[in-house]
């Protein structure tokens, strides 16, 4: 017993000391190092700089936005198996590439006769390309449950803007926008998700039934990093949920606890931009970390979500990333994180810009996921 209790403070102290020893950058912070003090200087002074970097050393820069091409893009309502009470439409959406033509399959399922514009969640799909279609549903994307809680949906396979694939940037968007050669802060695959989910929006922010101030984004796992990214360089997203983002989500980088930076860019070479490379075994270098992603959608809302058993998402980590981007949110005017307790796994905090949950269990997007997004839309949207 003395033996376990001795333990049991030893490891309390460990831990705790490992806390005090996060250097985090501060998220307030301009280029001279003097701490903005108000909203508009933070958006002079701070954001511009902070989303630069990430574009140069993490993400990679995307490019501009083409015009979606309305004329020959169509919306093609279908049945929904068995259900009377929503409407699928299978989207094709048609954008000039320079090299070509982008077109981007989606699937938007949408409650019958909601008599109002509805919020949308945009699902970066990087699981099954047939969860669209799948019979009984899928939970990574429970559609008709969402759209009968009042709420449209499109889902989005990550193929149909760049397969996930390290095959030295051939094909998917890459094919058509990019030129030659590949700088060091080109974009990468997550960043190229993440514009791809930013093209669903053009195509459906202006549909009638859609209300495109409540426009949402979610992702899982590296979907999630995706999602995160979207709502940092789209300032049309409402809120940006992600689920189990883990290492370059919404996990703090320089904690080193599950993934590292030098343990993703070897194992997804393809997934960030060169030079984030060069911080590799090096977080400690990093001028910024993942609390100043989050802290870049503020003071739109944005929800993290963990799983207690994802050690490799560090869902410790996940979680204080939301606190530290609270003074971004507060120079906003309003609360982050609703208080700044983890909450047991079962638990959620609801009741500020910044919605967070902890799910018993192991990594996966599941229902259980999707109700407590819902539950946060309810309650800032309805
Ligand atoms: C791997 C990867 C993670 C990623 C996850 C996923 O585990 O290391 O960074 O989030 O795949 O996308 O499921």
């Amino acid at each position: 017993m003395q033996t376990r209790s001795a333990f049991l403070l030893l490891a309390m102290i460990a831990s705790c000391h490992g806390e005090e020893d996060l250097k985090l950058p501060d998220p307030l912070t301009d280029a001279q190092g003097k701490r903005v003090t108000s909203a508009e200087e933070w958006k002079k002074e701070v954001r511009p700089r902070t989303l630069e970097f990430f574009r140069s050393q993490v993400y990679g820069r995307s490019p501009a936005a083409p015009a979606m091409d309305k004329a020959s893009s169509s919306f093609t309502p279908r049945e929904m198996p068995g259900d009377s009470k929503v409407t699928m439409t299978d989207c094709l959406l048609k954008f000039p590439a320079p090299k070509g033509e982008l077109q981007i399959k989606v699937c938007l399922v949408e409650p019958k006769a909601a008599g109002k514009p509805v919020p949308l969640f945009i699902l970066i799909n990087n699981r099954s390309p047939d969860l669209a279609t799948v019979d009984p549903p899928n939970e990574f994307w429970p559609a008709a449950e969402i759209a009968k809680r009042g709420y449209a949906t499109a889902i989005l396979h990550v193929a149909e803007i760049d397969p996930d694939k390290n095959e030295g940037f051939k094909d998917g968007v890459h094919a058509l926008f990019d030129s030659a050669p590949r700088q060091p802060d080109s974009w990468g695959t997550i960043a190229a998700w993440a514009w791809g989910a930013s093209r669903v929006i053009d195509g459906l922010a202006g549909r009638a039934g859609i209300d495109p101030a409540k426009i949402a984004v979610v992702g899982h796992s590296r979907g999630g990093k995706a999602a995160l990214w979207c709502g940092a360089e789209d300032e049309r997203v409402a809120l940006a949920i992600s689920n189990e983002s883990g290492c370059t989500g919404a996990a703090l980088s320089k904690r080193i606890s599950g993934e590292t930076v030098a343990v993703i860019n070897k194992a997804f070479p393809h997934w960030f931009c060169e030079n984030y490379k060069r911080y590799d075994g090096k977080e400690q270098d990093l001028p910024v970390d993942q609390h100043q992603l989050l802290g870049l959608i503020a003071p739109r809302l944005v929800y993290v979500a963990s799983a207690a058993g994802d050690d490799w998402a560090d869902p410790r980590g996940e979680f204080l990333s939301c606190v530290h981007a609270g003074p971004v949110y507060r120079l906003h005017g309003g609360a982050g994180l609703e208080n700044e307790t983890m909450p047991e796994p079962g638990g959620h905090l609801h009741g500020g810009r910044i919605g967070y949950h902890i799910r018993p269990g192991t990594h996966n997007l599941t229902l259980v996921d999707w109700r407590e997004f819902m539950k946060f839309a309810d309650g800032k949207w309805k």
